[in-house]
């Protein structure tokens, strides 16, 4: 019998749905050792926090909640802490684990998470901590034992690393170059969770429409959209994120023309001004922009669009801030995701001139995201008298019906025969800020 078996983990995950994924297939390493899941990381045997670094604020929160865990450690002195991802993958981090926090036990990075295990028991057998940040990327090895933490939605990965370099940003240096999986190991996962009963796949990357450019297989993002649309079984695709640059005609043609893929689109604008857009190497302009949103919106009926925007980018003036406000009015997203500019060490933004205080900062986004709930808003009244096609879910005794685009719908009680089903349900009513709605048509997908 091993060492961990009936001992006890927790996970706790910062930052995007990548590191949510890769959370899903540490908790597999560990219940592979004989490790169970409990709720609170207090009371756990080992404790791994899979960190972030995008911004300073995700780093601050994950170094105090590891902190926190001091006064644990000293009670239970068989502990162990590892603390992975991007943090310590980072060449010039804020933090130094190894000497600010003694009583933390294993730093690995992105790069060789799939050995935690191996890691573990060394600490175990040695009793000495292991810092382990490697530069040459082992990604997790695919097909082993991943502990989803959804039912109804499961990530796949498609595409690891990123080649964009956007000057404000840390994912290229602590993820490394862009790396397609095999199409063949996609589709096997694809299918293997279709015949689990998951009715979303989402497919991850952090710029999916680079998909295969890295290998020979000739089969593009386009392409493996509309191959993985072929598998039979009731199911629809999704994927984030998209890059502008690479986000193209084709993509928007399988969106419209095969059911399965889900009528959302996540497309990060970063701002609304060319001039910020060019300092921050986004390698377009809101003309082509704008361009994809139109085509997007023209082919897909009732798409669900939401974006990533930063304000406060080094040089951002007033007006070019009022560029990013007339951008989300015109384009009237569901859903913006909204930061504040954070310098990342090594990279070139932190250079530019004409850094902008954190109260101005404050100031923008206020406003941005004042504007984007009033879109929200009338975004939401607008889905009334609206068809979506659904999938049927209970949520808290409720049943409801969920667009691809997240809004939820309240049905008759009499729909239950339709759970776990998509349909096309018919938006009736509002009430409260709550859609409400009837089922117009029952299984079709
Ligand atoms: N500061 C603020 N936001 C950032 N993002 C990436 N890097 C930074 C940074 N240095 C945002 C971008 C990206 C999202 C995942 O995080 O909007 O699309
Ligand atoms: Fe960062 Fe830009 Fe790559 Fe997205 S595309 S991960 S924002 S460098």
């Amino acid at each position: 019998m091993s060492y961990f078996s009936g001992k006890k983990y927790n996970i706790v995950t910062f930052g995007c749905q990548m590191n949510v994924h890769e959370s899903e297939k540490i908790a597999g390493i560990l219940q592979d050792l004989g490790l169970t899941h409990i709720e609170k990381p207090e009371m756990a045997d080992v404790v791994v926090f899979n960190t972030c670094c995008i911004r300073e604020g995700a780093e601050d929160r994950a170094f105090s909640n590891i902190s926190a865990l001091k006064k644990c450690k000293a009670q239970n002195k068989d502990m162990i802490i590892a603390v992975c991802g991007c943090m310590p993958q980072q060449k010039q981090g804020k933090y130094d684990f190894k000497k600010k926090l003694p009583f933390v036990d294993i730093v690995i990075g992105t790069h060789n998470v799939n050995m935690l295990g191996v890691y573990l028991k060394q600490v175990v057998d040695t009793k000495k901590r292991v810092f382990e940040v490697v530069e040459t990327p082992i990604s997790l090895e695919e097909g082993k034992t991943t502990i989803r933490d959804d039912q109804i939605n499961a990530y796949v990965n498609i595409i690891y690393g990123c080649n964009k370099f956007c000057t404000y940003c840390i994912v290229p240096h602590v993820r490394g170059r862009e790396r397609s999986r095999p199409y063949k190991d996609i589709e096997a996962e694809v299918k293997d969770l279709i015949g689990k009963g998951y009715r979303y796949i989402t497919l991850l990357g952090q710029n999916v429409n680079s998909y295969g450019k890295d290998l020979n297989e000739g089969i593009d993002f386009a392409t493996l959209l509309t191959k993985l649309s072929q598998i039979e079984g009731e199911f629809k695709l999704k994927f984030m994120t998209s890059h502008p640059i690479d986000f193209n005609k084709d993509v928007i043609k399988v969106m419209k023309n095969q059911p399965k893929v889900a009528k959302c689109l996540h497309l990060p604008v970063q701002s609304g001004n060319d001039e910020v857009l060019f300092k921050m190497n986004r390698h377009y302009n809101i003309k082509h922009y704008n361009k994809l949103i139109k085509a997007t919106k023209r082919a897909v009926k009732n798409v669900a669009l939401s974006t990533d925007i930063i304000v406060g980018f080094p040089g951002e003036t007033e007006k070019a801030f009022e560029d990013t406000l007339k951008l989300i009015k015109k384009v009237r997203y569901d859903q913006i995701f909204a930061f504040m500019y954070s310098k990342r060490t090594g990279t070139p933004a932190v250079l530019l001139p004409n850094q902008i205080d954190e109260d101005v900062k404050n100031k923008r986004i206020n406003k941005l995201l004042r504007e984007q709930k009033f879109i929200s808003k009338q975004m939401l009244n607008a889905c009334v008298g609206k068809t979506y096609n659904c999938l049927v879910v209970v949520k808290n005794g409720v049943t409801m019906g969920l667009t691809d685009g997240g809004r939820e719908i309240y049905l008759p009680n009499d729909s239950n025969n339709q759970v776990n089903h998509f349909v096309d349900i018919k938006i009736e009513d509002i009430r409260n800020h709550k859609l409400s709605g009837v089922i117009i048509d029952g299984r079709r997908n």
